[in-house]
């Protein structure tokens, strides 16, 4: 459905604190006011499933996309990540969101991201699981967030349960640092063959792309298997994560069950859990999750 709305296109931090201030009174007591979907663009059907919620819950929607180049390591994908602004900006302006804050890093980082104040959640949280592979990655995180936080003044922001961890502990730092945002969790989007939909997926080649939805296949199994009982969480993490690790082109960072909350890794099944894994596909990086009820 295409909608009527107007999507304004802001760059620059001062236009959206006028904004802000114009919407400032406009809430109800029924919606949130201000919801917002932080973003790094190249936008997929995963992006906008948290865009059409944002737009059906809260009065007025912004959608930023920024490419962050805090939370990219040296030898990471920072100037190859995909970017496609004019298409991004088509599918916002269909899903009826009224602003798209596109600053470029100048506008977030004045002096350069390195020497900017930054935020550090929990070591508990943030140096495990996807922390190991990607030092400094969440401090890139929670930094360009609650930047973001501060600049659009949201009422409700919302994340994917596809990036487990990261929402995890952006609601622990709005938690801790009593941010007046509520951060709502959406569950994961996926293709077809169960891939979760990413921005990184376009880097994969067509015979790795029919590979990868063995990652989904793998999350399915660990939950069987550990729910039926059968063998030891133990056990079953290693036979998945050495079946997996066997595939060609595949090679595993990590396969884990962990309490839903703390992150902490589980000895024996239990539910709730979260079963977490993370592979390369040949050059590509690719995470999923699992959540168990
Ligand atoms: P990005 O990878 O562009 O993702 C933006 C939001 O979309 C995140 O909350 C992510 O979890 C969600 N998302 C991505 N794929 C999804 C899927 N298949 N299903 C449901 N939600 C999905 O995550 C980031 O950007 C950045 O780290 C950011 C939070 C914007 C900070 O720079």
């Amino acid at each position: 459905m295409i909608s009527s709305t107007e999507t304004r296109v802001i760059e620059n931090i001062a236009d959206i604190r006028v904004w802000r201030e114009s919407v400032r009174s406009a809430g109800g007591a029924d919606k949130p006011s201000v919801g917002f979907v932080p973003t790094m663009g190249a936008l997929h059907e995963g992006h906008m499933t948290l865009v059409r919620k944002a737009v059906r819950e809260c009065r007025h929607v912004v959608v930023s996309v920024f490419v962050n180049p805090m939370q990219f390591g040296p030898n990471e994908d920072f100037e190859r990540y995909p970017r496609s602004f004019e298409k991004d900006l088509q599918l916002i302006r269909e899903a009826g969101a009224k602003i798209l804050f596109h600053p470029p890093v100048s506008q977030l980082y004045s002096d350069g991201h390195a020497s900017s104040t930054k935020v550090i959640a929990p070591p508990e949280l943030t140096e495990r699981l996807c922390g190991q592979f990607r030092p400094g990655h969440f401090t890139g995180v929670t930094t360009v967030v609650l930047k973001l936080f501060s600049i659009a003044q949201p009422d409700a922001a919302y994340f994917g349960e596809k990036d487990y961890q990261q929402l995890t502990i952006i609601k622990r730092m709005a938690r801790d640092l009593d941010l007046p945002v509520d951060v709502v969790g959406v569950p994961t989007v996926r293709e077809i063959d169960g891939l979760a939909m990413s921005s990184r997926n376009a880097y994969l080649t067509s015979t790795e792309r029919k590979r990868a939805s063995e990652l989904y296949k793998t999350l399915c199994f660990v939950r069987e298997e550990s729910l039926s009982g059968r063998r030891t969480l133990e056990d079953v993490l290693k036979v998945a994560g050495d079946r997996l690790n066997k595939m060609p082109e595949f090679s595993l960072q990590y396969l884990e069950a962990c309490d839903p909350n703390s992150l902490k890794p589980l000895e024996t099944t239990q539910t709730p859990m979260v079963i977490l894994v993370a592979a390369k596909l040949g050059s590509v990086r690719l995470i999923d999750n699992l959540l168990v009820t």
